[in-house]
């Protein structure tokens, strides 16, 4: 046996909750069942195709490194993306991150140390949970019940989480994987609960305009009142569908956040050259290709809100933002049921994969009855997904 070790926090972070599921995926679709995937939020939707012009027409002989803070056009376009929100960020308020992702990797070092607590609320999109293993950080949990449709308690329960090493919040908006839009009411409480604390506000905005039934995209940066407080971190992975771009940024009014935050910058040298390139004018002319992009997520949302009525024993309110519903089914054991879809279980040749919601909590226990429904795929498929899902959850009842 080989006395080299991995560290504990090697040891200790969560492979991707999704990686379990593959090989009864493979199997499935080696015996010809073809297994729609609903279970992550990989968009089939075409980016603005003015991001690959600027690459196809790239004529440099070199791919040369690109400055920490970002190149210039492009931190500027981000500037010009945030002032339709009423957002007036300098150029040092804004650096170009690796997708959402490192962003938000950026902020937590930005102002917790190891052993330092960050606030959460539960369900989280899992990637927190492998971070704050990474860095020592600890999460603690709050919970947004699902009978509540995920509302926010009151800020005398929030507060009683709060110890002398909390440091920030996370404020997710719109939600993955709840599908949740915070209120102006439950934003001014985090926001108070953490000038109460001095807390720092760690800002999720990756689905910022993705909401529905006519309600206004905001940025929490743009509360005057919290703008020593707020870290936005955000991505042009969902509201311009290119996830493999890896294109992201953390932003702040904060001054020392931010020379924290190019100095992890500098270490990391920079973000890829030609996807900053190619973003500057799909940054500076975002609206257009967002509001189709909203009008077809809102589709989605219906369709699937309607597929899922017809299935007994489901709950769920229709999501009001992102790109996912949750729902709770009639089952002791989501991931279960998930693995039944996609290794014992086909209609018509087909099944369907979602993902099981209990590793979005972080407490033990919790989710074991939710699934989550990402509706990253057209209409006519989604129509047919919910109709597979209610035929399996039928089966799946009667074994
Ligand atoms: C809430 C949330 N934050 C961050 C990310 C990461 O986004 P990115 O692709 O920009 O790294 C995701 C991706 O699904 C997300 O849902």
């Amino acid at each position: 046996m080989s006395k080299l070790q991995v560290s504990k926090r090697g040891r200790d972070v969560i492979a991707s909750p999704i990686r379990k599921f593959l090989p009864y995926v493979q199997a499935t679709e080696k015996k010809g069942i073809k297994v729609i995937k609903i279970n992550v939020g990989d968009p089939d939707l075409v980016p603005p195709q003015d991001f690959f012009k600027v690459i196809r027409a790239y004529a440099g002989k070199t791919l040369p490194y690109t400055p920490s803070p970002g190149i210039p056009a492009h931190t500027a376009a981000w500037q010009t993306y945030f002032k339709q929100f009423g957002v007036d960020l300098p150029m040092s308020g804004i650096i170009p991150a690796v997708g959402c992702a490192e962003a938000i990797l950026l902020a937590m070092q930005a102002v917790c140390d190891p052993g330092e607590e960050l606030l959460v609320f539960e369900p989280l999109y899992a990637s927190y949970k492998s971070f704050a293993v990474m860095t020592g950080i600890k999460l603690v949990p709050v919970l947004l019940p699902f009978e509540k449709n995920f509302a926010l308690p009151t800020a005398a329960e929030i507060e009683k989480k709060i110890t002398k090493k909390t440091k920030a919040v996370v404020v997710i908006n719109p939600d993955n994987p709840t599908g949740k839009l915070w209120t102006e009411k439950e934003l001014n409480t985090v926001v108070a609960i953490a000038k109460k604390h001095n807390l720092f506000i760690i800002s999720d905005e990756t689905y910022r305009e993705i909401r529905f039934d006519g309600k206004k995209p905001t940025s929490l940066l743009a509360n005057k009142a919290a703008r020593e407080y707020v870290i936005v971190c955000d991505s042009a992975s969902k509201r311009f569908t290119m996830p493999g771009a890896r294109t992201g940024v953390v932003a702040s009014f904060n001054t020392d956040v931010m020379h924290t935050i190019l100095k992890f910058a500098q270490a990391r040298l920079s973000t890829p050259t030609l996807e900053q390139l190619g973003l500057i004018p799909v940054l500076n002319n975002s609206k257009p290709y967002v509001t189709k992009l909203v009008k077809e997520y809102h589709k989605r949302r219906d369709v699937i809100a309607e597929g899922l009525a017809k299935i007994p024993g489901v709950v769920f309110k229709p999501a009001q933002g992102a790109i996912y519903q949750s729902l709770q089914i009639p089952v002791k054991e989501s991931e279960d049921f998930v693995k039944f879809m996609i290794s014992e279980f086909s209609y018509k040749g087909k099944t369907v994969m979602v993902t099981p919601m209990q590793d979005f909590y972080i407490t033990p226990g919790r989710g074991h009855s939710e699934i989550r429904v990402a509706y990253v795929l057209d209409s006519k498929i989604l129509k047919e997904a919910m109709e597979i899902l209610r035929e399996g959850l039928k089966a799946y009842l009667a074994k």
